[in-house]
């Protein structure tokens, strides 16, 4: 089945989250908060329904927040370890599709390639959410919104400032941004911005909205005043060969406290997590009361339960 034909079944995907407009964002983030408040309300939401969950890359929040969601909402999950042999290696992508539909109600995949995401999409007809790909981190993203605006309590206007290597996460954000209305600065070194595409595409979603998308090079340029300051590890997963010559890089785009003092005086500091501390954080600001990186790993949990209702509900 194309991907153009399956647009047109009630099925839905979360490849890059482009498929959540901006009132669906706000669907969404009602919805996770709802669960959040209230998650005896969905103990049995999705009983008898089934995910796998195929992983290429290690992983902890990603993979514990899926598997523990499934089952608060009475699901269940069936981990797929990909790490050792890519995904289409021992069967094509199609054929792992054409399995899974007849086991399960849907496929969360990490994987390296989008485009492997994309063939297991076009052959499966259940949905499939992208848990991390070379190119998105949709959940991740969607989840560090709902975390900021349950802190500010609005996010138009909020300034969002992203550090570090224009990778996945900065161009979740970035998509995710734009569409919900926060202003999102990007400070990278030189060959390490975020992708054309992905950066053009923000910018047509903040027309609508007024968010103001900046890509910049001088860090301090992007966290002053900002009300929110991010950064992600330097070499990505899969990129292990190149943290050295990226640690040296990258060392002007630490997130210390010397670069906080830049930001606005309720700003607050997000992370993916893993991070490398000492390398694109330094602890000070880790442990600082004004982090918030474990809530926004707590909200990961909250915010993917009410993408589970959305698409397998
Ligand atoms: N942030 C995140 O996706 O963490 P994991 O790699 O542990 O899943
Ligand atoms: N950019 C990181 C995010 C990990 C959650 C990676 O892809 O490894």
């Amino acid at each position: 089945m194309g991907t153009a034909l399956k647009k047109l079944a009630t099925v839905a995907d979360l490849l890059t989250g482009a498929e959540f407009s901006a009132p669906r964002v706000r669907e969404l983030f009602q919805l996770a908060a709802d669960v959040k408040s209230r998650p005896k309300r969905y103990r049995t939401a999705l009983a008898g329904r089934y995910l796998a969950l195929i992983f290429e890359k290690p992983s902890l929040r990603t993979r514990v927040t899926f598997d523990v969601g499934m089952q608060s909402l009475g699901g269940g999950a069936v981990f797929l370890d990909h790490t050792g042999t890519r995904l289409g290696q021992r069967e094509s992508i199609h054929d792992v599709a054409k399995n899974l539909e007849r086991w399960v109600h849907g496929i969360v995949a990490r994987v390296f390639e989008q485009s492997a995401l994309e063939q297991l999409a076009a052959h499966a007809s259940i949905p499939v959410i992208n848990a991390l790909s070379d190119v998105y981190h949709p959940c991740q993203a969607l989840a560090d919104f709902f975390t900021l605006e349950e802190r500010f309590g609005n996010l138009t206007g909020l300034t969002l400032a992203y550090v570090g290597d224009g990778n996945n996460v900065c161009h979740s954000l970035l998509l995710a941004g734009a569409r919900v209305g926060a202003n999102v600065r990007v400070a990278t070194p030189a060959g390490y911005e975020p992708n054309s595409t992905v950066v053009a595409e923000a910018l047509q979603a903040a027309r609508e909205t007024r968010a103001k998308i900046e890509i910049l090079r001088a860090p301090e340029q992007a966290v002053a005043g900002a009300q929110a300051v991010y950064t992600d590890v330097w070499a990505s997963m899969g990129q292990e060969d190149e943290a050295a010559a990226r640690a040296k890089l990258f060392a002007p785009y630490q997130v210390n406290e010397a670069l906080m003092a830049h930001a606005a005086k309720d700003a607050v500091f997000l992370h993916c997590l893993p991070a490398h501390r000492s390398s694109e954080v330094t602890d000070g600001v880790m442990d600082a009361p004004n982090s918030i990186v474990y809530d926004q790993a707590e909200n990961r949990l909250h915010v993917q339960k009410a993408i589970l209702l959305t698409l397998l509900g």
